[in-house]
This record gives structure tokens, sequence and C-alpha cells, in this order.
């Protein structure tokens, strides 16, 4: 039997950005508990903002290569700054864009965990909620159950390799991929 796979992607288009960061570190450990992972670049997509009359010509390119590769995998990772205690619209973007039409939605039916980082206090738990709603009642796909992981502070959590140095954000990383990696191979 083959290992399941994830398809992973931070929702941030920044090259210094925390929740890529998180996602590189978080990569290699799910690989470790014997989970594939594609990380999907959003930059490198270069998605154009979603029009409806866009769509009817053709799919971009971006859109059609996350789609492929979302229904190649076994489950998704999104990986989610907060942007004014929601999600950013680069993600509701990729979401909007991917879910259309709706007989090709990846997503439907298909296992999603989320996390995200921030340098501020509050470790971007309401884009989690946020992007659970979406998830689950908007594009009807399953999300794990339970708490995310949010990291705060993540401007001093990571040292100038890009290894994770906080150890409250390591064990709840560590226990939160542990949960996801479970859940994937009873899927
Ligand atoms: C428009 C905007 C709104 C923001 N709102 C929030 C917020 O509500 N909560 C929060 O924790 N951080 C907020 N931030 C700060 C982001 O967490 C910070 O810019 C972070 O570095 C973005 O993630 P990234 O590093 O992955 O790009 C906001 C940033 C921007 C640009």
């Amino acid at each position: 039997m083959n290992n399941p796979s994830v398809l992973a992607f931070a929702a941030s288009l920044r090259a210094g950005s925390w929740n890529k960061k998180l996602l590189a570190v978080a990569a290699p450990q799910l690989q470790a508990l014997g989970v594939e992972v594609d990380v999907f670049d959003l930059f490198a997509a270069n998605i154009p903002v979603f029009n409806d009359d866009v769509l009817q010509k053709e799919i971009p390119s971006g859109v059609a290569d996350l789609k492929a590769r979302i229904h190649k995998a076994s489950a998704v990772l999104i990986v989610t700054p907060e942007y004014n205690y929601g999600i950013p619209g680069v993600l509701k973007n990729v979401i909007d864009w991917a879910s259309r039409p709706p007989p090709t939605n990846p997503f439907k039916g298909k296992l999603t965990a989320h996390m995200g980082a921030t340098p501020g206090s509050a470790g971007t738990f309401q884009a989690q909620l946020q992007v659970r709603q979406i998830l689950s009642v908007g594009v009807a796909a399953w999300v794990l159950p339970g708490l995310a992981f949010g990291m705060s502070h993540a401007d001093q959590a990571f040292d100038a390799s890009g290894a994770l140095i906080d150890e409250a954000a390591k064990k709840n990383l560590s226990s939160f991929l542990g949960r996801f990696a479970e859940e994937l191979k009873a899927w």
C-alpha cells in the first residue's frame, strides 16, 4: 500500500513568511511519520483574483495545477496567517478558484487540516475558525477535529536557519501533526 500523501501550502505570498517557515518545519515531520508531502507554492502559481468571466474562458494554469495536485493527494494541509481577525484574501481566493465549477471541487470529501503562525499573541485562532467553516461547510471537506495548531510570537520561535526553537510550539506542533498522520493512515 502507498503512503498517504498531503498537498500543503502556506497562504502567504511573502518571501520571509512565518507561515512558510512553519510549513518548512512541518513537512519533514510529516514525512518522518510516513506521509508524503507535496508543497504547493502559491506565489509561483500567480493565481489571479477570481472572476467568473475568466473561469468561463479558461482555468488559469496555477489553479489547474493546484486542483490536479489536490485530487491526487489523500489530504490537504493549509498554513494560514490571520489578517484582520480572519483569513487573508489570498486564501479565500484560492479556495474559491479551486471550488469552481462545483463538480470539479477537489476539496469535496477530502481530509483537510489547517494551522497558522503570527508574530502576534493570539495564535491565528480567528482565522483558523474561519478556514474550518469554509472547508467544512463551503467546500464540503472533512476537517481534522479538535484544536488546530496556532503559533503566537512566530518572530521569536525560529532560529536563523529556520529551525523551530520554541519548546512549547515544538511539542504542540508534534502532537498536532501526529494526530493528522494517524487520521490519514486510518482514512
Ligand atoms: C492586513 C493585515 C492584517 C493583519 N491582521 C492580523 C490579525 O488580525 N491577527 C494577527 O495575529 N496578525 C495580523 N497581522 C500580522 C500578520 O500576522 C503578519 O503580517 C504575519 O507576518 C503574516 O504572515 P506571514 O509572515 O506568513 O506572511 C496582519 C497583517 C496584515 C498585513
